[in-house]
């Protein structure tokens, strides 16, 4: 985790630093810090626990200024979040600076031999080694010391750093966590990620695994681990800042919410050609594809959510058997995956620790790896056999929305395009289904407009849970009930729900009700069923019964015109547009962020960036 940037030019490099860092708050949030040359071969460092606006607070008081330096936002993995750990972090002569993401697996053996050879430290973190072995190494020339630095690593980084005698330039190098460089006109850039930089240049280059990078003003070079040169042309970023800026929306997390009527027309208009559906970066050829006998999907949190959508559809259209886990879990189990498996991994960052291991143990076992994704040059795009882009655009706030719908989106249609190559599913079918997909930007732009206005129904609700609440039911808590092809988005539902207002939730599939959760059901649980039409229209109906009879308080989404059901005595409804069963996930999906937006706006939280999380969560 973490978010580092770093300039070299002619401007303010302490603005263009802590803007950088605003940008990159997605990545971690708990301290910041800066280093820059301040000129006369001044060097200065400021870092502070908190947000990067803590930060920014301390430099209005204390400014700095210069046009080179260095720059971090962190999420800790060692060492609380303090002044002391926050980075960059320095060697014994305060003259070198380094700002780290990612984590040093043998940075305590690394520290017992710096510390009997002399060196003295002052954090609790990993990171700090970094600076110390750059001195151990230093001889007069800084990319030199940090190639024999980072040879002597293991684990992850992406490091920007910088020595005082060499006051014009910025060495970067990465294994496993994302680096950039922006190609400016005098000046260049370092960053985790684009946006923190695309202001300023839309040149960029993705550093790759075990190169090491030197920019300053007017030059960048890229080298191997062995010193030698490697020739990159920087590539074109063709999306603008401000689809990562909030657009008049007071969070990022409704401004994206509000963005998938649009990211769902993207993916119709990238991937449908009529009734043709082509993925033209696939990278798998159709006798990959068709001789699949089994299909494995694997991800994390929300991107686990919609790949368990896609065992749905897929073992329904394709007649393939699918099996769906999460990343950590399918690492450790000695998965059986060979050469006749399809192994599907999502991710929206491509960065994420435990699905990228997880793509490389089902790599090391024969199996075709295809990712679904939605950051351009990712490290789990770049592993991939083959890759499919999401198309969700920057998503920014911690809780994913866009990027669930649009992975949603995007498993459908490879779910109708395996379908036709195997020949699982009529032709008549495959174009029902596709002409019922063209409608869902319709869709979801009709559930968006009737909760748009202020003080609309789903916002009405969480005001009435937060008063329920107050009035003594601090036991309160969320239940997510759904069945079939729903039930993922009943844990997508509570999964968003706590994750934004710290709020017990739980999903469920309602058949597994009577199994031990009603045991659960008082007058404190809030009972959210997803009770649309479909095949197990009636069978939720008697789980929304059951949940009555006992008290229970239900948030019924229902389909709407059916006025049959209000019949059960529904404490609240929230109402989506006929769709055929299969896409229903799509449209559900709204409410429920929504449901989780006003609840967590109602308690005052943090929208966009919920306590302890991070939005790219590259540790394991
Ligand atoms: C979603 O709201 C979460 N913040 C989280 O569960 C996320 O989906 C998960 O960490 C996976 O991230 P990825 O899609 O970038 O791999």
């Amino acid at each position: 985790m973490c978010g580092i940037v770093g300039y070299v030019g002619r401007r303010d490099a302490v603005a263009i630093l802590i803007k950088g860092l605003k940008r990159l708050e997605y990545r971690g949030y708990d301290s910041a810090g800066i280093a820059v040359f301040t000129g006369d071969s001044g060097f200065a460092c400021k870092k502070k626990k908190g947000k990067v606006n803590e930060l920014s607070r301390i430099l209005e008081q204390e400014p700095l200024t210069g046009n080179i330096g260095i720059a971090h936002t962190r999420w800790s993995t060692h060492g609380v979040p303090s002044d002391t750990n926050a980075h960059p972090h320095l060697d014994c002569s305060q003259e070198i600076a380094v700002v780290h993401n990612g984590i040093i697996e043998n940075f305590q053996e690394l520290k017992d031999t710096l510390i009997i050879e002399g060196h003295t430290f002052l954090s609790e973190t990993d990171t700090e080694v970094i600076a110390h072995l750059i001195e151990k190494f230093y001889a007069g020339d800084l990319e030199d010391a940090v190639r024999k630095a980072v040879k002597e690593l293991h684990g992850s980084y992406a490091i920007c750093v910088t020595h005082k005698k060499e006051p014009y330039r910025i060495v970067g190098a990465r294994l496993d966590s994302p680096l950039v460089i922006g190609v400016g006109e005098n000046e260049n850039f370092l960053a985790s990620d684009i946006p923190a930089i695309l202001e300023y240049t839309r040149d960029i280059i993705y550093v790759q695994n075990n190169e090491i990078v030197s920019i300053d003003l007017d030059s960048v070079s890229v080298k191997s681990l062995d010193g030698m040169k490697i020739e990159k042309t920087p590539e074109k970023i063709n999306w603008d800042i401000t689809q990562a800026e909030k657009g008049g929306f007071p969070h990022f997390m409704l401004k994206e919410i509000f963005e998938q009527p649009d990211v769902l027309r993207k993916i119709i208009n990238t991937r449908l050609s009529g009734e043709n559906i082509h993925f033209d970066e696939l990278n798998l050829t159709e006798d990959d594809l068709v001789k699949t006998r089994n299909i494995a999907i694997v991800a994390c949190g929300t991107a686990y959510h919609a790949g368990l959508t896609g065992k749905y559809m897929l073992e329904e259209c394709t007649r393939t058997p699918v099996w769906a886990d999460t990343s950590s879990e399918f690492r450790y189990r000695d998965p059986i995956v060979g050469d006749d498996t399809l192994m599907i991994v999502i991710s929206q960052s491509g960065e994420t620790a435990d699905t990228l291991a997880a793509l490389r143990e089902a790599k090391k076992r024969g199996a075709k790896v295809l990712a679904l994704c939605n950051v351009l040059g990712s490290s789990i795009t770049r592993e991939s056999d083959g890759v499919i882009f999401t198309h969700a655009g920057p998503e920014i706030a911690v809780a994913s929305t866009k990027a669930y719908t649009a992975q949603l989106a995007t498993l459908y249609l490879f779910t109708l395009y395996l379908a036709r190559l195997k020949g699982a599913l009529s032709e008549a079918r495959i174009k029902e289904l596709l002409s019922e997909f063209k409608r869902i930007p319709y869709l979801l732009e009709e559930i968006l407009t009737r909760y748009k206005v202020d003080g609309n129904e789903i916002a009405h609700y969480a005001k009435d849970f937060k008063a329920y609440y107050e009035k003594g039911h601090t036991k309160s808590f969320f239940l997510y009930l759904a069945r079939n092809i729903n039930y993922p988005n009943a844990l997508e539902g509570a999964l968003k729900l706590k994750e934004i207002s710290y709020i017990s939730a739980e999903g469920y599939p309602a058949g597994e009700m009577k199994h031990g959760p009603i045991a659960l059901i008082d007058e404190n649980p809030w009972v959210v069923c997803i009770a649309t039409k479909s095949r197990t229209y009636d069978k939720m109906r008697s789980n929304i019964q059951e949940v009555k009879a006992r008290n229970g308080i239900v948030v019924a989404i229902v389909t709407s015109g059916d006025e049959n059901i209000r019949s059960l005595g529904l404490n609240y409804v929230i109402d989506v547009p006929a769709v055929d069963e299969f896409f229903s996930p799509l449209l559900i999906a709204l409410p429920l962020q929504l449901l989780a937006y006003y609840v967590a706006l109602e308690f005052g939280y943090d929208i966009d960036q919920p306590r302890n999380l991070a939005k790219s969560v590259t540790v394991e």
